[in-house]
């Protein structure tokens, strides 16, 4: 049997299992295993997880990693970032600290909307080349795949060339990206007076454009008060979802306005923030088996309420965690910080952060049957840690505890 890469050594292989999304109970139901090996082909797909001595037929690998008896998991996988955008927003730290809400700063013209006209600014390449650092970061705290939003552009020229972007990154580096439309971020100012013509806009002209072209695998809408209302929404969303783009929806974040009753409706893949949603709107989730995307940093620097996972988890909500990277309410690309948080202000357990970093994540952008978990058949994406097992990464906060990672069967960091 070729063997391309070898993982042994490892003092405790932890991961969940499974092709779709793990919910309620199970969602806390990882397999653990000590003294495991991690055996892949030459194409970087898994052959073999075991226990023990590793078996004659595998040994003899292209490649061996020695784990050095330490934790191994798959590979992060962020299903929220805002990844591709020009410019940052530190000036928004001030009007922060005097107390300035986000949606003030928005209905100001500043927040997303100076970050569209940073990203309007910048050329495909600029863009690429910041998202790339970005991404190299990202990498070396272990994240191995991640979503990516358009919506800094809310122009057709500036979506696509986000999106463009997006494509460009898959082909140069190793973080694999899915990428989502996002025109309905916010109203663009040239717009302000006729917001109907701007919600055409998108679901009749930018929508069939991004499916034609094939530039994103779903569409999102941020239905929000003073953003787009819950109709807007679920128009926009329906219009992509005729053209093949499944949706996603910015739910509940400031203001509980429907988003999160009408994801779990439509239904929509996920539903993303939650962080006042009502009993109404996680009935509506588990319903529907949307995917709760957290985003715990988010909730921390909007210096906001922490969305309520344990109620969702307990009315069989599958639950993810991102990070939510963008430059204005979350200029954090740590997925580790995400896991920290979600474990201490959420109160879920180590063992259901790791299902919400990994296999719920990947539900939440489609991939579930190839990433978010070590298993014979699915793509060789993992973590070896600095650490001895699962608690430890979670105790500790603040340094990066990766050692090494393994992107479809290559070393890519360490
Ligand atoms: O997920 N809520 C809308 N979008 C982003 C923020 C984008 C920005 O502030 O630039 C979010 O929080
Ligand atoms: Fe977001």
């Amino acid at each position: 049997m070729a063997v391309g890469l070898l993982v042994k050594n490892i003092g405790l292989l932890a991961t969940p299992t499974g092709s779709s999304a793990r919910r309620g109970a199970q969602q806390g139901e990882i397999t653990l295993l000590q003294d495991a090996y991690v055996a892949m082909n030459p194409k970087g797909n898994i052959l073999a997880v075991g226990t023990g001595p590793v078996p004659p037929e595998l040994a003899e690998a292209e490649e061996v990693l020695d784990a050095r008896k330490s934790l191994v998991t798959p590979g992060l996988v962020d299903a929220h970032t805002h990844l591709v955008f020009g410019g940052w927003r530190e000036h928004e730290l001030a009007l922060k600290l005097h107390g300035v809400p986000y949606l003030d700063i928005l209905a100001q013209g500043g927040g997303i909307l100076s970050t569209v006209r940073m990203t309007r600014a910048a050329s495909q390449e600029e863009l690429a080349e910041k998202a790339g650092e970005a991404l190299a970061a990202m990498l070396a705290l272990g994240t191995t795949s991640c979503e990516a939003k358009s919506g800094y552009g809310l122009n057709w020229e500036t979506e696509r060339k986000q999106l463009l972007a997006v494509q460009e990154l898959n082909r140069r580096q190793p973080v694999e990206l899915t990428p989502t439309f996002l025109g309905a971020h916010a109203l663009p100012e040239e717009y302000r007076d006729n917001r109907q013509e701007y919600v055409r806009l998108v679901c009749q002209e930018m929508i069939p454009q991004v499916a034609e072209e094939k530039l994103a695998r779903f569409c999102d809408v941020f239905c929000e008060t003073g953003v787009f209302t819950a109709e807007e929404t679920e128009q926009i969303l329906t219009a992509g979802l005729r053209h093949g783009l499944k949706a996603k929806v910015h739910a509940d974040e400031i203001d509980p306005i429907g988003g999160s009753q009408l994801a779990g409706r439509l239904p929509a893949i996920s539903a993303e923030h939650l962080i006042c949603t009502p009993d109404a709107g996680i009935a509506s989730m588990a319903e529907g088996g949307t995917v709760a995307v957290l985003l715990p940093a988010t909730s921390f620097y909007l210096d906001k309420a922490f969305a309520r996972a344990r109620d969702m988890m307990a009315a069989g909500v599958p639950v993810a965690v991102a990070t939510d990277f963008n430059p204005g309410s979350c200029p954090c690309l740590s997925l580790h910080t995400a896991m920290n948080l979600a474990c201490y202000k959420y109160r879920m357990t180590p063992e259901e952060v790791l299902t919400a970093v990994t296999l719920n994540g990947a539900a939440a952008i489609g991939r579930a049957g190839e990433i978010g978990s070590l298993e014979p058949g699915k793509q060789g994406d993992l973590v070896i840690w600095n650490a001895p097992n699962l608690d430890f990464i979670f105790y500790r906060f603040g340094d990066n505890l990766v050692r090494q990672v393994v992107k479809k069967g290559r070393r890519v960091v360490g």
